[in-house]
């Protein structure tokens, strides 16, 4: 048998920049499984991981800043083919005896670039000119010995290099980002064309992989799967079900914090489309009992997610003693964790806890079931794609991702009943608009959120009223990682705005979140 496709991982070597994750993003979008490593990880330990490519990603600081992170040029000896982006690129011309120079020039933003030779392996089938997104104050002055110059830019005389003998390749720009028109095009070259790579990351592949995985992991055990209605925990269901068939229960808790109709699109759409074993669980009570006084985010994220393990464990014997089959108690406990979830937790790269998402973080230490998280290395879309070939309807598939915490964490204050129904009115209002739109497509998801604890003064049918503002916070995004604001019609942005304010009792102001990430977060808590 073939080896697993993620046991030979294009490594992308985080060099400290914010740009790591999304050149892994690009391979994967190459079809290639690409996994990302920390600067700090030994040559020897990065070479263990069997890559079949090496990516050297950017970096915020200089070459010569005091310490910069160092390129050990073991990497560059083993025979792996690398390809250096920006600080990677410098710090490999720099390591292959080349030299970078610290003019005190900056080259910030679009610049064009020429290419000397479109017939290589980097810019075949390409333009001789073309646009491309640099960030760099050093420039490479001085090929190393053996490797070509192929781009030059105004500010860079050595902008790309490349060694087909090698296999060591570099630019000087960020391939990765969309200013960089043939970006993807490059990084393909050097993959498919550089390393000699097959692209064969392909969703019918992930499935088989994953699928494989599990079954392994999970034996003859059962299971049980969170299910809360999103994307990431149904396909991570799906995909299990497939693995397991019947040993495999999910299980939906309603925590009292979903939006309208959510728990019924689930027991119909979901149940529907995959035949699961499905076990609903009314738990509102005892969530809000738990939220009762606490306005801390991330208090309330740790509680929901004690909250959410403790139901489970219940539902976990509950499923045994209903099944008269107490020889196999649920051992195992499914999650849709996605790689993002990961890294941003601070389980993948040492990355700042930004948040403790509940399914990563917030998890008790008498936890007891041993987690199946298998989405946790896959991308938004690649769970999609995987949803997708797994035969999720796409009703599930394309929905706009919701945070296991739901609205919990879309009140800004305390958690109350009635807040809750102040915000699931809003929130389905906000829904029916964008949707009536034909907006859905643009935006990745509408954080619709209360501001409970401020009041402004408003005037409304005759008199004059005291009420909560209402934060309509539409972004668009790849990922979740970054996003940005959408631009709205003012139209709908009216519709929503007068519907809200009409039909939403205590609430008397909706206001819009134009603001990016960074450095706003999409979520307001
Ligand atoms: P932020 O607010 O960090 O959100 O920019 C990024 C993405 O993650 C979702 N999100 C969460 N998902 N548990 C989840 O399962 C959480 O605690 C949580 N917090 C944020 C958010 O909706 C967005 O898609």
């Amino acid at each position: 048998m073939t080896a697993p496709l993620t046991e030979k991982p294009v490594l992308v070597v985080d060099f400290g920049a914010q740009y790591a994750q999304l050149i892994a993003r690009r391979v994967r979008e190459a079809h290639l499984y690409s996994e990302v490593v920390p600067h700090t990880m030994p040559a020897q330990e990065i070479l263990a991981k069997n890559p079949a490519a090496i990516v050297l990603s950017g970096g915020p600081s200089s070459v010569y800043a005091d310490g910069a992170p160092e390129l050990d040029a073991a990497l560059l000896d083993a025979g792996v083919p690398v390809f250096g982006i920006c600080y990677g690129f410098q710090a490999m011309v720099g390591a292959l005896g080349g030299t970078v120079e610290h003019t005190g020039l900056r080259e910030y933003g679009a610049t064009q670039a020429q290419i000397e030779d479109t017939a290589s392996t980097l810019f075949n089938g390409q333009p001789p000119e073309q646009s491309v997104w640099m960030s760099h104050g050093d420039s490479a002055s001085k090929a190393p010995e053996g490797l070509r110059v192929t781009a030059t830019t105004p500010g860079a005389a050595v902008a790309a290099i490349e060694d087909d003998e090698r296999k060591l390749y570099g630019v000087q720009w960020h391939p990765e980002v969309m200013h960089s028109t043939f970006g993807q095009r490059v990084l393909e070259n050097f993959l498919l064309r550089g390393a000699g790579l097959e692209a064969d990351w392909t969703p019918k592949a992930m499935v088989e992989e994953l699928v494989e995985d599990v079954r392994e992991r999970v034996g003859d055990a059962r299971a049980i799967c969170a299910l809360s209605g999103g994307v990431d925990s149904s396909v991570a269901g799906a995909l299990v079900q497939r693995a397991i068939g019947d040993q495999l229960t999910c299980v939906f808790v309603d925590h009292g914090l979903l939006r309208a109709g959510e728990a019924e699109q689930v027991k119909q759409d979901f149940v529907d489309a995959t035949g699961v074993d499905l076990v609903v669980i009314d738990a509102a009570d005892q969530f809000l009992d738990a939220l009762a006084g606490v306005s801390d985010p991330e208090q309330k994220r740790k509680i929901i997610g004690r909250e959410f393990i403790r139901v489970f464990e219940q539902a976990a014997r509950d499923v045994v003693t209903d099944r008269g089959d107490e020889q196999h108690p649920v051992k195992f406990l499914v999650q849709g964790t996605l790689y993002p979830d990961v890294v941003e937790s601070g389980g993948g790269t040492g990355a700042a806890n930004i948040k403790s998402h509940h399914n990563v973080g917030g998890l008790p230490d008498d936890l007891q079931f041993t987690l199946v998280e298998p989405l946790r290395l896959l991308f938004k879309d690649e769970v999609r794609q995987v949803g997708t070939e797994l035969g999720v309807p796409d009703g599930i598939v394309q929905r706009q991702p919701f945070p296991g915490p739901g609205l919990g964490i879309r009140i800004v204050g305390e958690v109350t009943r009635e807040r809750l129904s102040i915000l699931r009115a809003a929130d389905l209002i906000a829904r029916e608009e964008l949707t009536a739109a034909g907006l859905d497509g643009e935006i990745w998801q509408c954080p619709v959120v209360l501001l409970a604890d401020v009041r402004s003064v408003g005037v409304q049918g005759d008199g004059r009223t005291y009420g909560h503002p209402i934060v309509l916070r539409p972004v668009s995004s790849e990922d979740a990682m970054t996003a940005d604001w959408t631009r709205l019609p003012y139209d709908v942005l009216a519709r929503i705005s007068g519907r809200i304010t009409n039909e939403v009792p205590d609430v008397n102001r909706v206001v819009l979140d134009v603001t990016s990430k960074p450095p706003g977060t999409i979520e307001w808590e």
